[in-house]
């Protein structure tokens, strides 16, 4: 047994219980042996048994609050080229449709990524992360889908899979070759390209875990939507769905009926379709930042969580939604989607957790949780939210492993 870290005389540490309720301990401590969690309490009683000093890591955390390292569950975080005239085009009234009608938007970006070499898109990707645990990310799932043709595809999860030996945030990649019809191609024809040929080369690669798609009018249908999803089950990969995102056509249903692990988005989502969330557990993946960017209406937060959903937020980062930071995700969680900032933490950590089906309770910093800690370089967890525009991250552990220092 070593004695990874101890995170020491905070002013507060916060863990999440398995109800989703929050532990708030006041002049706190947190130690870590072998990467996990051991105790948690009043740092006089913890430093006692476990001594700053005899470990790895001694973080002094005076006048600071430790929350679980935030866990952001939908990302599309590996990309090349710069959309930030489309974000001028959307400010002069430009809608998203319009611009991918374009020929911009998602199909600009594969057409940069699929140029790019295997080391820009590596890059790329590690420097987003670098900026993402920074802000006190310590896990993250990215998408592949802006190859939406098996080689790019598979080099887009072999990229994440070498970014995620690399870094110290831990990576869950998800296969997403149905983010797009590719220009000039029939979306049947497409389809069948994926369930045929796409889904068993990434079986046999065996790097994705789960398998996402957009269902979206003008992108995939329901009945499209399903025979992917279905066929990626088949291949050992947990469904995921884009679901009434700009409008209303069926995808939170259908992610409910294959047991989805999520659905995400859910800005049209109706009373029906929380219920059938709820009843089948799929976890609801809110993302304010995309409503923001698009200058859209929000989810309806109040909702669901009114329904008993365990509410999960992400950031969406993506070229179209350029925002690493979870912090900023519970701002508007919080002022724009009515969340409390307990409601958004959670939403941030365990609840985001359970939206990738990870076990060991990561984001909880529950005994034999992952020791991934977010040092807040303010006295309480609610400044997460309430000082936004900046980043309050001071110092974020990872497994016990100081791995940033502002
Ligand atoms: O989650 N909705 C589809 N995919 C992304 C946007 C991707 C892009 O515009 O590049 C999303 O918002
Ligand atoms: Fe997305």
């Amino acid at each position: 047994m070593s004695l990874t870290a101890v995170v020491h005389d905070a002013a507060e540490v916060v863990t999440i219980a398995e109800d989703g309720e929050l532990g708030v301990y006041e002049e706190a401590a947190i130690a870590v042996e072998d990467g996990e969690v051991v105790r948690v309490g009043p740092t006089g009683p913890v430093t006692r048994e476990f001594p700053p000093e005899n470990a790895t890591h001694a973080v002094d955390a005076t006048g600071k609050a430790a929350v679980p390292g935030f866990v952001d569950p939908h990302t599309h975080a590996l990309f090349a080229g710069d959309r930030s005239d489309e974000f001028e085009a959307k400010l002069r009234g430009k809608t998203y449709q319009e611009i991918l009608e374009d020929g911009g938007g998602i199909l600009r970006t594969v057409r940069d990524t699929r140029e790019a070499s295997d080391e820009r898109l590596l890059d790329n990707l590690v420097g987003h992360l670098d900026t993402m645990l920074a802000h006190g990310t310590t896990t993250v799932e990215v998408k592949s889908g802006y190859g939406l043709d098996t080689e790019t595809e598979l080099r887009m999860l072999e990229i994440i899979d070498r970014a995620d030996d690399q870094h110290p945030v831990d990576l869950v990649p998800t296969f997403m070759g149905a983010h797009a019809v590719p220009q000039d191609r029939e979306t049947d024809d497409y389809v069948e390209e994926v369930v045929a040929e796409q889904i068993p080369a990434v079986e046999s690669q065996g790097v994705a875990r789960f398998c996402d798609v957009f269902c979206e009018e003008g992108v995939f249908d329901v009945a499209q939507s399903r025979r992917v999803l279905e066929a990626g089950r088949d291949a050992g990969l947990t469904p995921k769905v884009h679901a009434e995102e700009l409008s209303h056509i069926g995808g939170t249903k259908l992610a409910a009926e294959i047991g989805a692990a999520s659905a995400d988005h859910l800005l049209h989502a109706t009373a029906e379709d929380i219920a059938a969330l709820v009843e089948s557990d799929v976890v609801p993946v809110l993302l304010p930042g995309t409503a923001f960017g698009l200058g859209a209406a929000y989810a309806d937060a109040r909702a669901f969580l009114d329904a008993g959903a365990d509410v999960a937020i992400a950031t969406d980062f993506n070229p179209n939604c350029h925002s690493q930071s979870m912090g900023f995700a519970t701002s508007l969680a919080c002022v724009e989607m009515g969340m409390t900032p307990a409601e958004a933490l959670v939403a941030s950590t365990a609840n985001a957790a359970s939206a990738l089906d990870l076990a060991d309770d990561v984001g909880t910093l529950q005994q034999g949780a992952p020791g991934d800690v977010a040092v807040i370089d303010a006295p309480s967890y609610v400044h997460v939210p309430y000082n936004f525009g900046v980043n309050t991250v001071e110092t974020v552990l990872k497994a016990g492993e100081v791995v940033h220092r502002a």
